[in-house]
């Protein structure tokens, strides 16, 4: 079994950060890629400003979050990633992207390290074909946000060895969070119980069954859910619902996964949600 020491995550988005400072919070040393300076940028500011929140809520000291920082290495050069037991590849949910970068990550790293993708909707069989030794590929499915939610899905493939589940496993729970186990299936167990709940609020909101607002609060206070459905759509970013919704439609054809006539016509004029500044609500 490949012990995990050192990381690396290719992709510094929203999630991409969070698992970089998950790891580097666990004490384990993590390289940072991303394509170029600007996003490096971005995503140091997002994991610094990540680091602070979590002091200010005395979740770490102050000192520790120095280490921490120190435990991460931002970069534009893929061949940093090389050295590292596991690399999570966590860019943005394109099936083409994330075929061309598992397979450049394949190329750089070592024979017995483990290749993940964060991806909630492209079967892991397909990415894992992109890889010399698709044994060694698996999914780690994160939750947003990252540093405090406590579940990781193990994505096993058709591919997956045993060996790779059970340093995938191992990992996750070092960094302290809880695996589950699931087949490569689209939604795997989280997203094809969530969407379809997701999907629901906004075709009552379509439909004008009740305000956002009135929705939201319902889920809040009468189901005692952190954030009602709306505002947990948008903040999840509504084009990656979108894409969920497509993959579990088109593995399942039920009704329950269609993306909703609004939600399609929201994405397409870039109300993303919470990123880009509106979605069901204005930030
Ligand atoms: N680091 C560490 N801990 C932090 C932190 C940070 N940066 N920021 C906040 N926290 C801790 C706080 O200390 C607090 O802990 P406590 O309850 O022990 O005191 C806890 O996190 C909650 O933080 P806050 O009180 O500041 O904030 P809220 O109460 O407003 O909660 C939230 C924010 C955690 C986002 C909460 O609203 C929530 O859980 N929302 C639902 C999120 C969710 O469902 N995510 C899953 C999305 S689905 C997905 O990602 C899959 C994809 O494929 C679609």
């Amino acid at each position: 079994m490949t012990k995990i020491e050192s990381v690396a995550v290719v992709g510094a988005g929203l999630m991409g950060s969070g698992i970089a400072e998950a790891v580097a919070v666990a004490g384990v040393p993590v390289v940072v890629r991303e394509v170029d300076p600007a996003a490096v940028g971005l995503a140091r500011e997002r994991i610094g400003g990540s680091l602070s929140r979590a002091v200010s809520r005395g979740k770490l000291a102050a000192e520790e979050a120095a280490k921490v920082e120190g435990r991460i290495t931002l970069t534009t050069e893929l061949e940093a990633v090389a050295a590292a037991d596991l690399v999570v590849e966590a860019v943005p949910e394109d099936e083409r992207l994330k075929l061309q970068v598992i397979a450049a990550i394949g190329e750089v790293v070592g024979d017995q390290a483990i290749v993940a993708s964060n991806t909630s909707s492209i079967p892991i069989t397909q990415l894992a074909q992109a890889v010399n030794g698709p044994e060694r590929v698996i999914g780690l499915h994160f939750f947003s946000p990252v540093p405090v939610m406590a579940l990781v899905e193990l994505v096993v493939a058709l591919d997956t060895s045993p060996e790779t589940v059970a340093g995938a496993r191992a990992f996750v729970e070092r960094i302290g969070k809880r695996p589950i186990e699931t087949k490569d299936r689209a939604g795997f167990v989280v997203n094809m119980l969530l969407v379809p709940y997701l999907v629901a609020a906004m075709r009552m909101f379509e439909e004008g069954f009740a305000s956002r607002e009135d929705i939201d609060t319902g889920m809040k206070l009468g189901c005692g859910h952190p954030m009602g459905p709306l505002t947990l759509s948008d903040f999840i970013g509504l084009d990656v619902l979108h894409a969920v919704c497509d993959s579990l439609y088109e593995e399942f054809k039920r009704d329950e996964y269609a993306a909703p006539p609004l939600l399609k016509r929201m994405v397409a004029s870039g109300r993303l949600g919470r990123k880009s500044g509106r979605g069901f609500y204005e930030y």
